[in-house]
């Protein structure tokens, strides 16, 4: 029997067939046209991934409007310019060999206008501590407009040969902060009462069932477990939320948690494991596939999560950054020849693919064996640097040895024991 015996199998997620139990995880580049439209770039890198034996392929963070985006360079979604590089790019992932995946969102008031060059809007006034801008109050019919443009980048996706459409409800973006009572402060329709704090997302979904009922049972939801705020947004908060995605039959959920405010423990709760016991927490809550997620770094965790029942999928972003292959590889019994993501081995070691943390915001990894170099337009990729890697690694791999090692294995062995 194989190593990955279960990972292997396939799996229905509403009317199509997974390939297998892996997941590459919504990953936004900053590499779209100034447009928001598709570059080759992120053909190439999307595709790349595709061609690697990864079950599912989810393209992260299309906004539904330019000013709904994080950078200049996000992909957006919805008007008619976006629709011949949308077709290019979900195509490209299904002749690849994987199934394409779109995740749609709106930055709300988490956004930065030195990156967007975009007004900052959320449900209430409201700043990020390290941005320093306070977002402006949507006004009811701006939030309909929202609305609106939810359901137009959602039809398109699909219309666009995307098999599933992810809906952004974590991380602290707009859908979010309608959601948390720690962001959303309005007494209107779409505030106070929890009630009014889902409106937005009823509405939303409303309209998309309007068009076809088929709609929802192919989409999933990114969903916060906990966003670290006492009070606000957890998984026992959300079950209202759950219940009615659930009841518009949706594919799947992938558990996430934190916001940019909490930022700094979301890594921390990862290393500790409590990401795989969000995904867990959420499986007793709902019928529903639950996509775990966070600090997973090998098939063989993968497999074990699956066989623990904590998931019915995983998902790996820096993992597949920092090694695209890393599913072939394994799957070809090469696992010692995949290059690891070293913030993986030691948290806050890296923060380069994060462009948002960076002063030129192009997206890159510091890994030899990252998405192939040659297809990037500024390639700025030396052997001095490849050598500055390898020097890393050695050193971050023998700090991380003896006692240390056996601490972060002891961990994660004790957190999967208890299931
Ligand atoms: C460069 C980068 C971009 C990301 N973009 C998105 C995104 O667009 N949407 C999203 O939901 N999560 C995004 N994430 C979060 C990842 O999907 C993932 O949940 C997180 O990195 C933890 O998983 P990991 O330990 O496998 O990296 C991003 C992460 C990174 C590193
Ligand atoms: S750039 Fe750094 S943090 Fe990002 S995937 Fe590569 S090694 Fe990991």
């Amino acid at each position: 029997m194989s190593r990955y015996s279960l990972i292997k199998r396939s799996i229905l997620l509403g009317e199509n067939k997974i390939k297998n139990r892996v997941v590459s995880s919504p990953i936004s580049t900053n590499m779209a046209n100034n447009d928001g439209t598709i570059s080759e770039n992120v053909l190439n890198y999307f595709g790349n991934l595709a061609a690697n034996d990864i079950g599912m392929v989810t393209v992260g963070a299309a906004s539904v409007s330019k000013e709904g985006g994080d950078a200049v360079n996000g992909i957006h979604i919805g008007g008619e310019i976006h629709e011949y590089g949308l077709k290019k790019l979900a195509s490209k992932i299904i002749n690849e060999g994987s199934t394409p995946v779109i995740q749609v969102y709106h930055v709300g008031a988490q956004g930065n206008a030195k990156y967007s060059k975009q007004r900052v809007v959320g449900p209430s006034k409201y700043m990020v501590p390290d941005i320093g801008t306070e977002s402006e109050e949507l006004n009811v019919d701006e939030i309909i407009k929202i609305e609106n443009e939810f359901v137009d980048g959602i039809v398109q996706a699909f219309d666009c040969g995307f098999r599933l459409v992810e809906i952004h409800l974590g991380h602290g973006y707009l859908l979010h902060e309608f959601l948390s009572s720690h962001m959303n402060k309005r007494n209107d329709l779409y505030g106070g009462s929890k009630i009014n704090r889902l409106r937005i997302v009823l509405n939303i979904l409303d309209k998309v069932n309007k068009k076809s009922k088929k709609i929802t049972k192919n989409m999933g939801a990114r969903i916060s477990a906990n966003d670290f705020i006492y009070g606000s947004l957890d998984l026992k908060e959300n079950k209202e939320l759950i219940n009615i995605l659930d009841e518009n039959n949706f594919a799947y959920y992938s558990v996430t948690a934190g916001i940019y405010e909490t930022a700094g423990q979301k890594y921390i709760q990862m290393k500790e494991g409590s990401y795989w016991e969000y995904a867990y927490n959420l499986k007793k809550m709902t019928k529903t596939a639950v996509i775990a997620q966070g600090n997973i770094t090998s098939l063989e965790m993968g497999e074990i999560l699956i066989k623990k029942k904590m998931c019915d999928m995983f998902g790996m972003a820096q993992a597949l950054i920092a090694d695209p292959r890393l599913v072939k590889k394994s799957f070809n019994e090469m696992e010692n020849k995949v290059i690891p993501c070293v913030a993986h081995l030691k948290v806050g070691s890296c923060h380069r693919c994060r462009y948002l943390k960076q002063k030129d915001l192009s997206f890159d990894c510091i890994t030899p064996s990252s998405w192939h170099r040659k297809n990037l337009e500024n390639d700025n990729y030396t052997k001095k640097k490849e050598i500055a890697f390898w020097k890393m690694l050695e050193k971050l791999k023998k700090d991380i040895t003896g006692k240390k090692l056996a601490n972060v294995k002891a961990i994660q062995k004790s957190f999967v024991g208890k299931f």
